[in-house]
Formats: structure tokens, sequence, C-alpha cells
């Protein structure tokens, strides 16, 4: 059987102001009129083998994750919430536990719940292409043709075709966030794919590679499982056992070194929307280009994303920009410089 695994950790700073740590870009309707959470558990509903999901999450947003899944007639499997944020590698191991402890052959899917997959269709069927290559004691990626030079990717070097799904190879090489220089010779390449964030592994053989790889992570993951428990609707990792774990992320830890991945190259409207112009990319837009939501007045704008949350946002003039008002912030950038907003969330971290 498959589960479904969703990552509702991350805190989407890239996308401040609308995005921040009380309320992270995955639990807000930002692309649509549902979250990025609501939209990632009901892409996989009612796939076929594909049983309910569990919801992996900070101990802070579980009633907020609790009642998203609700409203969107979701019943998880379970909510399992970390104490203190370790990255994906501990929290994929210690869903993992949470599944073999229900099913010793638990198939994993897992999902960031941040992502925009646009061609559903095309999804389901990498999907159910990736479940006879982990039969197999694969553990299967999802590779997209890259587009730039990302640093902020990973990427898979296809290897060997692989017999038994077409379309399919083994990964020669996965590099997580190379420098810019390496993503260009990929890129030129031809013979690499984006990392989409998503896998899909046996519980058991993940365990087992983090064990070889990582064994600090799969040590403190397993205890803080075994010590954890249940508490009404959610699954509580224990919180010492988990503080004491390191932080790393499952390419890191695990993807850069396994000999077993798989890449299932994916066709499906991928987005990850880690910035405000990859949000742009994928609104829809008037016919000048722009992207608005809210009480917005444009004169002789093109180009643009303008979100107004509270009040009357008017832009005069201007192209190739974003303008986002929120209750207690404003943020005005050029388009092609949004990358850095990044800096901005830590330069206000540094004076709290
Ligand atoms: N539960 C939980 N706990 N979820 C987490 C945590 C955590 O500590 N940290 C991150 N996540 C969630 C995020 O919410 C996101 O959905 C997903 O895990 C991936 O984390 P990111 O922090 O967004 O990773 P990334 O974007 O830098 O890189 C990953 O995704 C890229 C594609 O978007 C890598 O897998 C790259 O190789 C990949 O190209
Ligand atoms: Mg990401």
């Amino acid at each position: 059987k498959i589960y479904p695994v969703i990552l509702s950790g991350g805190a989407g700073t890239r996308l401040w102001p609308l995005s921040r740590a009380v309320l992270p870009k995955q639990l807000l309707p930002i692309v649509a009129d549902k979250t990025m959470l609501q939209d990632t558990a009901l892409r996989v509903a009612g796939l076929p083998g594909l049983q309910a999901p569990l919801v992996v999450c900070g101990n802070d947003h579980r009633f907020m994750v609790a009642e998203q899944l609700r409203a969107a007639g979701i019943t998880p499997l379970g909510i399992l919430l970390e104490p203190v944020g370790r990255n994906t590698a501990p929290a994929v191991a210690a869903a993992a536990h949470y599944l073999k402890a229900i099913d010793p052959e638990a198939v994993m899917l897992v999902l960031p719940a941040d992502h925009v997959i646009e061609n559903t269709e095309a999804f389901k069927e990498a999907v159910l292409r990736a479940a006879a290559l982990v039969k197999e004691g694969g553990l299967a990626t999802f590779g997209i043709v890259p587009q730039s030079p990302e640093t902020g990717y990973g990427y898979i070097r296809r290897g060997a075709a692989l017999a038994g799904c077409e379309g399919c190879y083994q990964v020669e090489r996965f590099v997580e966030k190379p420098d810019v220089e390496t993503a260009r010779a990929f890129v030129a390449d031809g013979g690499y794919y984006w990392n989409s964030g998503m896998f899909m592994f046996a519980a058991e053989r993940y365990l087992a590679e983090l064990a070889k790889f990582a064994p600090g992570i799969a040590d403190a993951a397993e205890q803080a499982m075994r010590s954890g428990y249940r508490d009404l609707d959610f699954c509580r990792l224990d919180e010492a056992a988990f503080t004491a774990c390191p932080s790393d992320s499952i390419d890191y830890a695990v993807m850069e070194h396994t000999d077993n991945a798989v890449v299932v190259p994916a066709d499906i409207g991928w987005n990850d929307v880690g910035s405000w112009s990859a949000l742009w990319e994928v609104q829809a837009k008037d016919e000048n280009g722009n992207a608005q939501r809210g009480d917005v007045y444009l004169d002789g704008v093109r180009n643009s994303l303008v979100r107004a949350e509270s009040r009357i946002v008017a832009v005069v003039g201007l192209d190739d920009v974003v303008v986002v008002e929120t209750n207690d912030a404003v943020l005005v950038a050029h388009k092609n410089a949004v990358q850095r907003v990044k800096q901005v969330v830590d330069h206000l971290k540094s004076k709290e």
C-alpha cells in the first residue's frame, strides 16, 4: 500500500510578507481558493492504491492543519507533530517509523505541501509508474526538465534506462543545490533533471539507507518516535529525542549518497512557488500580464504582481514589479530581485 506523507514544515520566507512563521505559505490560499496543503491532499485523494495521507508538521501549526484538512473533506491517517524543525531527513524518518508500525511493507509517497502541479493526470501517472520501481527496492525521484540554472534545486543525472518502467532511469548522480557555474553546466549537458522534491520508497528501504549514511538522524528519529505519544488526534514526537536529532535534508543526508535512486521524468506543470516571481508565473494574469489580488488599481503597469490584503493599492507607470501589501508590512520589489526577499526576513529576525 502507498501512503502519502505530506511535509508541511517549511517557512516559505521568500514569500514574505504574506508567508510568516505563524502562517507559512502552505497554509495560505496563495495560488488558488484552497490552501496549498489542501490542494496537495486533494491531489492524491482517490488515486488507486493510495491510502489517507500522513501529515508531518510543527506543533504550532497543528490546529490549522487539522482544520484545513477537515474543511477539504480529508480524513488524514494521522498528523505527526515535530516539537522543533529538524529539516526533512528526520521528518521523513519519523513518518517511516509511524507507517512501518501500521504496515511493515508501507510505501511512502513524500510530498511537499507547497508545490503547484498543473497537470494532475500526468502526476498520477508518474506516481503509478514509480510504484513499479519502488517494488524492486528503488528510491524514486520525480525529475523535471530544467528551465534555467536554478541553484535552489537538486540536480539528477540520469543513468541507465530501466526495464519495467519505460522512460525511467537509474540515477547516476544526485547533486543538491550546486553553485551557479555547476548548475549551468548541468543544464547545458541535457542529461540532468531538477529534483522535484517528491519521493517514493518503501519505509523500510528509506530507514535502511538513512541508517547507512546518517546513523545519528536514524537513531534520534527512531527514539523520538518510540518515546512519542498520542494526544487527541495528533501523534507527538518526543521533544528531548527530536531536539537532539541532527538537522539535515533528505537530499543531502540520503539522496546524494544512495546507489538505489531512480528517476521518473515527470512533465506535470510543476512549480515550487519558491518566490514571488514563481508565483507570478503560475497565477492567472490579465491582458497586461498582471497578476492581481484584492483592492488594486493599476494604470500603465505590465507583467507585475500586485496584491492588497487590507488597503487599496495603486500602482502607476511601472513594469515588472512586485507589490504586496499586508496589515503590518509592505513589500515593493523588482520582479528580477525577489530572491533577495529572504534577506529581508533574515534582517527582521536579527532585529528581534
Ligand atoms: N514537516 C517538516 N519539517 N517539513 C519540512 C521541514 C521540517 O523540518 N523542512 C522543510 N519541510 C517541508 C517544506 O515545507 C517543503 O514542503 C519541503 O519540506 C521541502 O523543504 P524546502 O526547505 O522547501 O526544500 P528546498 O526547496 O530547499 O529543496 C527541496 O525541494 C526542491 C524542489 O522544490 C529539495 O528536495 C531539492 O532537491 C528540490 O529541488
Ligand atoms: Mg522548497
